[in-house]
């Protein structure tokens, strides 16, 4: 499609967006009285409108039935979760078995590193990218001090080149090569948080797979923004949140895929709970975990059903739209996002703003990380002011998604029109 930098066009590629009425469906934060332009679905996605009707729901069924919802319920809650797993597995690609809503994110890290960590004298590395999110660092961290092993000399970060923001597939796998006899596990994010950067997953897992490591990723920012699969891509396990591309609410309910191949390993060691346990005798009540042979054998406790409400009313709109429309619209809206950075850019003396993110539609999602060259902040600042919902990420990085589900070309437009006039005064 041949871009044009003007409002005309933008309005023009909203009539013609097949998803264009999708957006009704969502509360849009409001500024001056207008819409603000929302660009950070990477952070918090926004509220479907049919999110209070589908907790009422449940609040009414409490109410009327007490403790019998969990049986009575129009969605009974004894198996509420069970409701995702054909929605989840079309959004991450893998078999409705293999995908499970439970806890958040880091705790399902954690929980999962507990069966794929198996950290021993000879094979304890976990190798992953350098500036993973903080709390996978953490989580990395103190995993390998549980197993009584020191951080750095079993955590193996590998990072961009000098000069260089993103970190190149050829460094990952090689790494995976040097420490491949003594790794146990590589982790890396789907997407990563900061530079946007989506890593070659089927590449990384065969890798990984080829060392004898086991293969995991934190999908936080992949889920619902980029095309997963999962299970034909022979990744052993994943983990991600609810409410940034998932539009599930703050803290919603996370979500966790386990690969059915290990649905067998008894030897897998985990950490249980009863929401686990085999269903047919789970009330029985007696000692001695059973696993449910598929990826809820990894749940631990009944399930949240309030914030699993409005993961329902979320999903339910994924399914309608469909992942392969919002792949294909995100493809071009943030297409469109470059070309007018780019003719920002193409004013004045030299490029104002650098795009950190891979420029490859391959390599991304929707989120643009963009390094001001100058005012980095005040630009921010300026667009916040001006009803922009943007991010800054210390040092010098404004991070921007455009989502597909809710966010149009002129709101693209709009956001490089205020960002041009103050780079232009500033
Ligand atoms: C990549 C990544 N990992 C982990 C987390 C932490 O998630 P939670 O607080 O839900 O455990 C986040 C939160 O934004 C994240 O972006």
């Amino acid at each position: 499609m041949r871009f044009e930098n003007t409002i005309e066009f933008a309005k023009k590629s909203d009539d013609r967006d097949v998803l264009r009425e999708f957006r009704k469906k969502f509360f849009i934060p409001q500024h001056n009285g207008k819409d603000a332009i929302y660009l950070t679905g990477n952070s918090l996605g926004l509220e479907p409108r049919t999110v209070s009707r589908y907790v009422q729901q449940e609040l009414d069924d409490w109410a009327k039935l007490g403790v019998e919802g969990h049986f009575e319920a129009k969605n009974p809650w004894l198996s509420y979760h069970e409701i995702f797993a054909k929605q989840l597995s079309s959004i991450v690609g893998c078999l409705p078995s293999e995908v499970i809503a439970m806890n958040s994110l880091t705790v399902n890290l954690h929980l999962l590193m507990v069966s794929f960590y198996r950290p021993t004298k000879q094979r304890f590395k976990i190798i992953c990218e350098a500036k993973a999110f903080p709390s996978d660092q953490y989580a990395f961290e103190s995993q390998v001090r549980y197993h009584g092993f020191d951080p750095a000399t079993a955590i193996i970060e590998v990072g961009a080149r000098d000069g260089e923001h993103i970190i190149r597939t050829e460094d990952i796998l090689s790494a995976i090569k040097e420490h491949g006899d003594k790794t146990a596990l590589v982790l890396f994010g789907g997407v990563n948080y900061y530079t946007g950067q989506y890593f070659d997953i089927p590449a990384i897992t065969a890798a990984a797979h080829n060392a004898g490591a086991y293969a995991g990723f934190d999908l936080a920012h992949a889920a619902g923004n980029v095309e997963l699969h999962l299970h034909d891509w022979d990744v052993d396990f994943g983990c991600w949140c609810s409410y940034k591309y998932l539009n599930s609410g703050p803290g919603g309910v996370a979500g966790a895929f386990i690969h059915e191949k290990h649905f067998a390993n008894n030897d897998l060691p985990r950490f249980a709970g009863w929401w686990g346990y085999t269903k047919q005798t789970r009330f029985q009540m007696e000692k001695g975990f059973e696993a449910i042979p598929t990826a809820e054998g990894w749940q631990l406790s009944n399930a949240p059903v309030l914030s699993m409400a409005a993961h329902k009313a979320s999903l339910d709109i994924f399914e309608e739209a469909g992942m392969d429309r919002l792949c294909s619209k995100s493809r071009s809206l943030t297409s469109y996002l470059l070309f007018v950075i780019d003719e920002i850019n193409a004013i004045g003396n030299g490029k104002a703003i650098e795009v950190i993110t891979p420029v490859n539609e391959n390599e991304r999602g929707c989120q643009l990380s963009l390094l001001a060259r100058r005012n980095g902040k005040a630009i921010f600042n300026e667009l916040s002011k001006q009803g922009v919902t943007s991010d800054w990420r210390e040092p010098d990085v404004i991070r921007i998604a455009p989502v597909p589900l809710y966010n149009s070309f002129e709101d693209v437009w709009r956001f490089g029109a205020i960002v041009k006039e103050t780079i232009g005064r500033i």
